[in-house]
């Protein structure tokens, strides 16, 4: 049977993965955001997952106005690194997973999930970034992704509630896929920034903060928290750290097992126009 071991929270600053791919990661500004990745790189070398079910959004990058899942899994064989503008990243291609990928949507749409499948889809810094944070700058990614497209641009979003049980039906999903794979599920993005507007600039440690203490002790309560109180203390981006709770759902204490290991924990202003922040949790 697959499980999930562990889960891996991150911001995905399109800046971050600039700076690795123009080689500025020892300057002073970027230096202490590296920093706090250091352990997490050695954590994934020594807990190498088999497949990683990486939550992420899109940035109007694969979809645009003129289509906008609101989940969106992705059940290709590869994906390619997109070009947002300046030609794409030089990362390597996300090999996928299909078959696990298959089974998840067909367990999670009977569960009542409405997810929309891809087969085909350039992936942008949304899911590269982290997986650049977490891995470094290898020739390959060390396993297959499974890329989970989240609608966190373009209102009506999916509520916190909603984003805390389809985690608990992934995690059911990945439960009953009957090979033995150790998987690790990310939720990506955030955390405080707004990047237009009057308010351009935001960021709010008090409830970045606050945000991590209850995404590790009460993810609960989070989820009851409305998109409107994202976008009021965390800016109008900062809506990104919903995706967050679909990752938490997964974990063994919201399925009546104990509460996860914190492996990691960090929090760093700034990067750009956003508040970095950081989460490994194992369950
Ligand atoms: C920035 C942050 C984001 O999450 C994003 O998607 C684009 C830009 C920024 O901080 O500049
Ligand atoms: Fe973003």
């Amino acid at each position: 049977m697959a499980r999930i071991t562990a889960s891996v929270f991150t911001s995905h600053v399109p800046a971050i993965g600039a700076a690795l791919d123009l080689g500025k990661t020892g300057e002073p500004y970027w230096q202490p955001v590296f920093q706090g990745y250091d352990f997490s790189k050695q954590w994934m070398k020594d807990n190498k997952p088999d497949v990683i079910f990486l939550v992420f959004n899109d940035h109007a990058t694969a979809f645009s106005l003129e289509m906008i899942p609101t989940f969106a899994i992705g059940t290709a064989a590869e994906y390619q690194p997109a070009d947002e503008g300046w030609g794409p990243r030089p990362v390597p291609k996300v090999v996928g997973h299909p078959e696990l990928a298959s089974h998840i949507a067909q367990s999670v749409i009977q569960q009542d999930f409405d997810l929309t499948i891809v087969n085909k889809m350039d992936v942008d810094h949304g899911l590269t970034v982290p997986l650049s944070l977490m891995c470094g700058q290898p020739q390959e990614w060390p396993c297959p992704v499974i890329p989970f497209a989240v609608n966190v641009v373009q209102y009506p979003v999916p509520s916190g509630r909603r984003c805390l049980n389809l985690g608990k039906a992934i995690r059911r999903a990945v439960e009953s896929f009957d090979q033995d794979l150790n998987v690790h599920i990310w939720g990506t993005g955030g955390m405080s920034h707004q990047l237009q507007g009057p308010r351009a600039g935001l960021i709010n440690r008090e409830f970045d903060n606050a945000f991590l203490d209850r995404m590790i002790d009460d993810p609960e309560s989070q989820a009851a928290v409305p998109h409107i109180d994202y976008v009021r203390e965390a800016g109008s981006e900062g809506i990104e750290l919903v995706m967050w709770l679909i990752a938490r759902g997964a974990m063994a204490d919201l399925a009546g097992g104990p509460k996860p290991t914190v492996k990691h924990r960090f929090y760093h202003v700034p990067a750009s126009n956003t508040a970095v922040g950081h989460l490994i949790l194992e369950n």
